[in-house]
């Protein structure tokens, strides 16, 4: 009996592999210029990753085993309920933290609190924060109201507080709130009247320099980036409102930083700043397409910091947990891979 060259008892598959990469050869050519210019690949220093090799670490006064954020998201509907759920079972099997989305309606009341209390599904062990937007701060300050957040924060068994200064947002949404004072004054009057964590993050459109500069200087837990890139809050406001406002404002949403801009300005403040940064952690996200983003941001990174994302997760959170499962699982993967095998430039 011939037997076909290739095939031996140990790789039964090698003859149709083989076949594989002669019809594919022509179609996977990446030509120089498609090449990923942000790293150098190391092929001879490290053997394969095993699975479930990333090294645990603390973050936020919590252990995460991956270096990953589940940036927040709106709550307050059935489906967002059983989102949140799926995105809290994927931290709490992945080792990752979450912020939730804005947490207005629990002051008031507790109607959609089993859409944001994912508290038992995450598990005590990871950094889970809940989220108020800066003018519902401000609105609580001048209604002498704001024990109600340390409540919100009980209720959620929350690690903390983000809050999301959105300026544009507001100013482009048709229901949108006024700023009386600076997001800065807020934060800080915040940070005097409580002692619980705190992050301050924008919504898609990060931060310029001195806004950076300002927030360093507080002593936050982290600062999460929400830079621009992906999501774009702004635009999207304006999309819901009329065709004029639409032409008229379309420009100043296309503003922002996006979060290598943002990242080699921190770098560089870190430094300058020294002893008088005060917010030791980073959350990195905003227009973060995957874990090669993520990890080169992270390893760029001077200060201790994790990526997140948001959209990148809703778009796997709707259908099944498994397909969410299956997501953050590549997501991991890569992340051991480019470890092993990249360098940041
Ligand atoms: C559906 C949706 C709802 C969001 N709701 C909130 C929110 O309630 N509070 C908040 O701080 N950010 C909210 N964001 C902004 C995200 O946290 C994130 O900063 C922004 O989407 C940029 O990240 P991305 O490019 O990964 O989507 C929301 C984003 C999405 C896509």
């Amino acid at each position: 009996m011939t037997s076909e060259p290739y095939q031996t008892p140990d790789d039964p598959t090698a003859v149709s592999r083989k076949k594989d990469h002669i019809e594919l050869a022509f179609r996977s050519r990446v030509e120089s210029g498609q090449l990923d210019p942000r790293f150098y690949y190391e092929p001879l220093l490290a053997a394969h990753p095993t699975a479930g090799s990333l090294k645990a670490f603390s973050f936020l006064g919590k252990t995460l085993r991956s270096p990953i954020w589940v940036s927040s998201m709106t709550g307050g509907t059935a489906l967002a309920g059983k989102i949140n759920h799926y995105l809290a079972r994927a931290c709490s099997e992945f080792g990752m933290g979450m912020g939730l989305g804005s947490c207005r309606q629990l002051l008031y009341s507790d109607e959609y609190l089993p859409d944001f209390d994912v508290r038992s599904t995450m598990g005590s062990d990871l950094p889970l924060f809940a989220n108020l937007g800066v003018a519902q701060i401000e609105t609580l300050f001048e209604q002498k109201e704001t024990e109600r957040i340390p409540t919100l924060l009980h209720k959620l068994r929350a690690d903390g507080l983000i809050v999301h200064v959105n300026p544009l947002q507001e100013a482009m949404q048709p229901e949108g709130d006024v700023f009386r004072r600076s997001p800065l004054e807020v934060v800080q009057e915040l940070l005097q009247t409580f002692d619980f964590k705190m992050i301050v993050k924008e919504v898609g459109q990060g931060f310029g320099p001195e806004s950076l500069r300002a927030l360093l200087q507080l002593p936050l837990a982290a600062i999460e980036f929400a830079a621009a890139g992906g999501t774009n809050f702004a635009k999207l406001e304006l999309l819901r409102s009329d065709a004029a406002k639409l032409a008229i404002f379309e420009k100043i949403a296309a503003v922002g930083h996006n979060a290598t801009e943002m990242l080699d300005w921190t770098n560089a403040l870190k430094t300058e700043l020294g002893e008088r940064c005060l917010t030791p952690n980073l959350i990195l996200s905003g227009g973060v397409m995957d874990f090669l983003d993520g990890y080169y941001l992270t390893q760029k990174s001077v200060m201790p910091a994790v990526y997140g994302q948001a959209s990148g997760f809703l778009k796997h959170a709707q259908g099944d947990y498994e397909e969410l499962r299956a997501f953050v699982q590549s997501q991991v993967r890569g992340l051991e891979l480019a470890g092993a095998f990249l360098k940041v430039k």
